[in-house]
C-alpha cells in the first residue's frame, strides 16, 4: 500500500454495527465496505467475529462487547475514538428473541430482551454520540414487522420493536440539533441465524409467514443491508425520525379482503 492509499483508507468513513458479527448486521458490514468504508463490528461472539473479520479484510475490526453491559458498551466506542479516530454512522443490530406465552413468561424473560434491544441500543446510540456530533453521522436502529403487530408469544419482543420507534423518532427530534440523523428500518422476515434458530426450537413455521407476504418470499440480509445504507448515508440527508418498512409488502397487505359475488 502506497502512503496515499494508506492515507485515504485512514479517511475512509467508519461504521460500527452491534450486532455486526451476523446476519443483518453483517450484511450491512459488507455493504459499508465494500463502498470503501471501515468497519467495526462489536458482538457477543469472538467465533462469528473471527470469521466476518476474516471475510471482510482490513477494512474491518471486531470488538468483543456486550450491549447489555454499559461498560462493555463504553469501552467499544472509547477503543474506536482511539483507533479509528472518527465514527460516520452506528447501526444498532444486536438482538435475540426468546419467544414464550405471556401467562407464563418470568420478570427476567421479558426484562432480558428489554436490555438487548431497547437499553442496548439506548447505550450504543448514548457512547456513539460524540462521535456521531462531530462527523455529522446518522444512527440506524432496528425495528420489525412485530413492531407493527401483535403476535402470540412475542411480548418482549414485540414491545421492543414498537418500543425502538419511539426511541428513534425521539432521539431524532433531540439529536437533530447535534446534525445527527436517527431512523429505523423495520424489516420483514429474514432469512438470518435468528430465524434459523427460532425455527430450530420450534417457535416458527416458515410456511405461513411466506403465505403472508405479497411477495411469496422471506428477505436476504443484503435486502435489508441496502436500505439501512441508505438511511445511514447522506443520501438520506433530510430523512430523520423516520421507520422505513422492508417486509416485501406484509405489514399492508389487506388481501384477507374479497368480494363476496367474485368469489364463485
Ligand atoms: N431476521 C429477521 O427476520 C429480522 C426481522 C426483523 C428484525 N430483525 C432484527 O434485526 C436485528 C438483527 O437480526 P439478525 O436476524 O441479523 O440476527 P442474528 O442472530 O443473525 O444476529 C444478531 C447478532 O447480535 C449479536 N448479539 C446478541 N446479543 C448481543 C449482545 N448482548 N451484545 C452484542 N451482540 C449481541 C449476536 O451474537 C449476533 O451476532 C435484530 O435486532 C432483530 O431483532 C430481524
Amino acid at each position: 500500500m502506497t502512503t496515499e492509499q494508506k492515507q485515504e483508507h485512514d479517511d475512509a468513513p467508519v461504521l460500527a454495527v452491534t450486532g455486526g458479527a451476523s446476519g443483518i448486521g453483517r450484511a450491512t458490514a459488507r455493504a459499508w465496505a465494500a463502498e470503501g468504508g471501515r468497519v467495526v463490528l462489536l458482538d457477543l461472539s469472538e467465533e462469528a467475529l473471527d470469521a466476518t473479520v476474516g471475510q471482510l479484510g482490513d477494512r474491518a475490526r471486531g470488538v468483543l462487547a456486550d450491549v447489555t453491559s454499559r461498560d462493555s458498551v463504553d469501552a467499544a466506542f472509547a477503543s474506536i475514538a482511539e483507533r479509528e479516530g472518527r465514527l460516520d454512522a452506528l447501526v444498532a443490530c444486536a438482538g435475540n428473541a426468546r419467544p414464550v406465552p405471556s401467562a407464563e413468561m418470568t420478570d427476567e424473560q421479558f426484562q432480558s430482551l428489554l436490555e438487548v434491544h431497547l437499553n442496548g441500543t439506548m447505550r450504543a446510540a448514548r457512547a456513539a454520540h460524540p462521535l456521531l456530533k462531530e462527523s455529522g453521522g446518522s444512527i440506524v436502529t432496528l425495528s420489525s414487522v412485530a413492531g407493527f403487530q401483535g403476535m402470540p408469544r412475542r411480548a418482549s419482543y414485540n414491545t421492543v420493536k414498537h418500543g425502538m420507534i419511539g426511541l428513534t423518532k425521539t432521539l431524532a427530534v433531540e439529536w437533530a440539533a447535534d446534525g445527527i440523523r436517527v431512523n429505523a428500518v423495520a424489516p420483514g422476515y429474514t432469512w438470518t441465524p435468528f430465524n434459523a434458530r427460532l425455527q430450530a426450537e420450534g417457535s416458527l413455521d416458515p410456511d405461513p409467514i411466506t403465505a403472508r407476504v405479497p411477495m411469496k418470499r422471506w428477505a436476504q440480509p443484503e435486502e435489508i443491508a441496502e436500505p439501512i445504507l441508505f438511511l445511514a448515508s447522506r443520501r438520506a440527508s433530510y430523512v430523520n425520525g423516520h421507520t422505513l418498512v422492508v417486509d416485501g409488502g406484509m405489514t399492508i397487505a389487506g388481501d384477507w379482503y374479497h368480494f363476496p359475488q367474485a368469489a364463485g
